[in-house]
């Protein structure tokens, strides 16, 4: 065995999966052999949830079946939430998330059962119960009161009835929907193999997401669609984007919401949510966040060949949308625990320890003197 470090994993292949794939060259993302631009335009967010959690897109009956189950589930307990009203108000809301699902594993009945059918069921509760006890912190922690969560509504909607007490109209519900679309999965990334890893030990789901939240949150991954929004208001207006991105490059720094590890040309899923950012600007007659937006990309392109992520355009979208900056990672989430779940129950079903070498580069061989002598 050699022992040439591969810092980051850097270009290695770990194992093999089903769910989704990532092709830069053609500068596209599958689900389940689906092109997710595809899923955008013809589907609801509930039926490629339902195709990255079973394999294929739903029929009429499934998906009827799938959307009651999800309505059955929503409710939290009195006991998660009285929790969440009481996290402190000041908690980044990514934490509370964690602390959440983590909960939602104390509470469960199935917790310790990791068969394929309780694992299914409780990928189902967490995706449903998620929501409901994290709009809860939204709005407890500014002093409203709690909304539970409304039948016939679907899952986007929902989602804006419990933060807001309303349904926005359908453009932004549809805006919405497909940025879950797009950041339901994305093979291997940070938290997904940290999902994996955790599941390799034959741990439980719950602690499966609660670890792969906790590594959603940094700025490298998930956090970037918060950064990109304080970036977005240092620069205040679009008048100061130009000279503030090309002082931020002369001084070498780095960019949230820019660059990726696999596509080097421009992350696939960008072009979509791009376009219905600026479906959003234009009904909410805001064009300020789209001008920053296209200097800032214009001149990371020009001068470094770097491109946009899928958190650039996600992160202005929800400012528009009226979601505080630090609850754009938290809806990351929402819409992850499809494909982390996914991922869990592949790496249940084919199991084999995560468990890599070091090159070890500490002191030599040692004697352990006694404290006097040290
Ligand atoms: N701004 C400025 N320079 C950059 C950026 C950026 N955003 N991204 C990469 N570079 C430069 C980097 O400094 C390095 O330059 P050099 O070779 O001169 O040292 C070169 O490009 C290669 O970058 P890297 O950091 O070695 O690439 P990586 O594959 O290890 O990192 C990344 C990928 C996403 C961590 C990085 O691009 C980054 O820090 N981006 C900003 C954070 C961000 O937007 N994260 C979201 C990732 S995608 C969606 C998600 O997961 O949520």
């Amino acid at each position: 065995m050699g022992d040439e470090v591969k810092k980051g994993l850097l270009g290695i292949v770990v194992d093999e999966t089903t769910i989704s794939q990532v092709m830069p060259d053609i500068n596209s993302l599958t689900y389940r052999g689906y092109a997710v631009q595809d899923l955008c335009e013809k589907c609801s967010f509930e039926e490629v949830a339902y195709l990255v959690l079973n394999g294929d897109l739903p029929k009429k009956k499934e998906l009827k079946k799938f959307k009651k189950q999800l309505e059955e589930n929503r409710n939290i307990t009195i006991n998660l939430r009285e929790i969440v009203k009481h996290m402190p108000k000041r908690s980044h809301p990514m934490d509370v998330t964690r602390t959440i699902v983590s909960v939602l594993g104390l509470e469960d009945k199935e917790t310790n059962n990791n068969s394929p059918e309780a694992n299914m069921k409780k990928a189902i509760r967490i995706f449903a119960k998620a929501p409901t006890a994290i709009a809860a912190f939204f709005r407890a922690r500014k002093g409203k009161n709690v909304i539970p969560p409304k039948k016939n509504l679907s899952f986007s909607e929902n989602f804006f009835y419990m933060c807001f007490g309303k349904v926005p109209n359908k453009e932004i519900v549809k805006a919405f929907d497909v940025s879950l679309i797009l950041y339901a999965e994305h093979s291997f990334n940070v938290s997904t193999f940290t999902a994996r890893t955790i599941t390799s030990s034959l741990s439980d789901i719950h602690g499966a997401i609660t670890g792969a939240i906790a590594s959603l949150k940094g700025p490298l991954h998930g956090g970037a669609n918060e950064e990109v929004m304080h970036m977005m208001n240092k620069i205040k207006k679009p008048e100061n984007a130009l000279k503030w991105i090309n002082k931020t490059l002369d001084k070498k720094e780095v960019v949230m919401g820019f660059g990726h590890r696999v596509y080097k040309k421009g992350d696939s899923r960008v072009p979509t949510m791009e376009k219905y950012f600026k479906k959003v600007s234009k009904v909410k007659s805001d064009k300020k966040f789209i001008k920053i937006y296209e200097i800032v990309k214009k001149v990371m392109i020009d001068r470094k060949n770097i491109h946009p992520n899928v958190d650039y355009p996600t992160g202005p979208t929800y400012h528009l949308m009226g979601f505080d900056t630090d609850f754009f990672t938290p809806i990351f989430v929402i819409s992850r625990i499809t494909g982390w779940s996914a991922h869990i129950m592949e790496q249940h079903a084919a199991n084999k320890l995560i468990r890599p070498l070091s090159k070890y580069s500490g002191p030599d061989h040692r004697k352990v003197m006694l404290l006097n002598q040290r």
